[in-house]
């Protein structure tokens, strides 16, 4: 049976029975924001119930990697579900598509990596991370190495433990977060250091120092694990100042601390490699995968292994038994079809290699028009991921009273032109993550439509 809804009928029935995650629910409720319905994507465009188009230059949540409407990967899931809708992956069972899977992403990861364990979402591999590295620790003798660090302004996920990882204030509010073995360190945001004297290799060994302190504050013995993005992603799309993931990894060292590299938005090209790791240096015991994965045509995420982190998990098992721990959906068929299908097309469509000149390209032409802005104090990003970030006064690196909104405005103004950018939680950042399957005529085109909707506010609040 079809049901011909009016867009007013939706819309009500949104407003009355759906519980959207991050947003005003009361506004919501009383009709006070928007209620936008995608209905269609096309390459970089999606298409709402009114026919309004809109360049999505943040690729849905900086996920649709391979862009919309890529048949490939529809028809890897329509054929999977007709074959093997499921089973599960527990005692050793499995379904062709997801061990194919798994050894396509460790021929794709940095080399001492080994083993994938399958998850849904980037919170629950990160919760998955949290409890092997506790697992291990039980299993080498040394229960209270139990302590995880985080950075200020990491986002690692919305669960208790993730949640806690983040280190963003939206999501500790009234929910009794962080809980207690997770701490937070410095991040490492070069642009609202607090001595504008230091340089970035100076600033880098600041925030190792201010790390190194809090181990021995907290006693080296109890910490576990680091967890960090390669590239800062919801804190406010910030690459790491010069040499600072050398130095971090000095120190993780020294302490026998494990390296977790949550790669949920870099991994498969997002910075134009493979992963951020191979970027940036970053020898990681465990990596965590998602949103690239599949290009979201289907949920699906993972933790990537190391063969340090391995060994472990085979010692334990030998001495306790199985791993008591599982989701009924891990490697969910559908879903590994999807990763399938959609790595391959990464590399039939050279979309890593598209991320590195394409978005070489976005990133020079963010500078060519923005850097002299009044309104942009910071202009950066890496291959296809980007943020210009809006200050009141550009000399005295002022920023403008969180009430006024500058970063959500401009947002606004891009929308109503046809571009999605996304104003950035904390802080007036707008950020770019456009599907890295991206023109440079189209990059053009997000450029133009952001230099309008940024002269636009600026002529209202400066
Ligand atoms: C770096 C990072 N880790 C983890 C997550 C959480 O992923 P999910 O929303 O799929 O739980 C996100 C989501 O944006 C992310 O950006």
């Amino acid at each position: 049976m079809t049901h011909t809804l009016t867009n007013d009928q939706l819309s009500a029935w949104d407003r009355q029975n759906f519980v959207h995650p991050m947003t005003q629910q009361a506004a919501h409720a009383r009709g006070e924001t928007p209620n936008r319905i995608i209905t269609g994507g096309e390459g970089i465009y999606i298409t709402d119930r009114d026919g309004k188009q809109s360049l999505d230059a943040f690729a849905g949540l900086y996920c649709v990697n391979a862009g919309y409407g890529q048949t490939k990967i529809a028809e890897a899931i329509a054929e999977q579900a007709r074959t093997l809708p499921y089973y599960h992956c527990y005692v050793g069972h499995g379904s062709e598509v997801s061990i194919k899977l798994a050894k396509m992403i460790v021929e794709r990861a940095p080399a001492h990596m080994s083993r994938v364990y399958f998850g849904l979402s980037g919170s629950d591999a990160n919760e998955t991370n949290i409890k092997l590295v506790w697992y291990i620790n039980n299993v080498l003798g040394r229960p209270e190495k139990k302590k995880i660090i985080s950075r200020w302004r990491g986002y690692h996920g919305a669960g208790l433990m993730t949640g806690s990882l983040t280190g963003l204030e939206l999501f500790h509010n009234a929910f009794d977060l962080p809980l207690a073995p997770i701490l937070h360190t410095q991040a490492p945001y070069y642009f609202r250091r607090d001595d504008l004297s230091q340089s970035e290799e100076s600033f880098s060994q600041f925030c190792a120092d201010q790390l190194e302190e809090l181990i021995l504050a907290e006693g080296p013995a109890t910490i576990a694990a680091f967890i960090g993005e390669p590239i800062l992603g919801t804190g406010g799309i910030v690459p790491p100042p010069q040499g600072y993931w050398a130095k971090i990894q000095t120190v993780l060292k020294k302490y026998d601390i494990l390296l977790i590299a949550d790669e949920v938005v870099t991994g498969f090209g997002r910075l134009g490699t493979m992963f951020g790791s191979d970027h940036y240096g970053m020898a990681p015991d465990i990596i965590t995968i998602a949103k690239g994965l599949t290009s979201a045509y289907a949920p699906l995420s993972g933790s990537i292994l190391s063969e340090k982190v391995w060994a472990a998990l085979e010692q334990g098992s030998d001495e306790l038994g199985p791993l008591g721990h599982g989701w009924t959906y891990s490697a969910h068929p559908l879903c590994a079809a999807a990763g399938v299908a959609n790595l391959e097309l990464i590399d039939e469509l050279g979309l890593v290699d598209n991320a590195r000149d394409t978005g070489a390209y976005f990133q020079a032409a963010l500078h060519d028009t923005f850097d002299d802005h009044p309104l942009v104090g910071d202009v950066r990003g890496e291959g296809l991921l980007a943020a210009i970030e809006f200050v009141q006064d550009k000399e005295t690196r002022t920023f403008f009273d969180p009430a006024l909104k500058v970063g959500s405005q401009v947002a606004a103004a891009a929308f109503d032109a046809g571009l999605i950018a996304r104003a950035m939680p904390q802080g007036d950042i707008l950020g770019f993550a456009p599907p890295l399957c991206i023109t440079r005529r189209e990059v053009d085109r997000v450029v133009d439509l952001t230099k309008n909707a940024v002269q636009a506010v600026a002529g209202k609040v400066l």
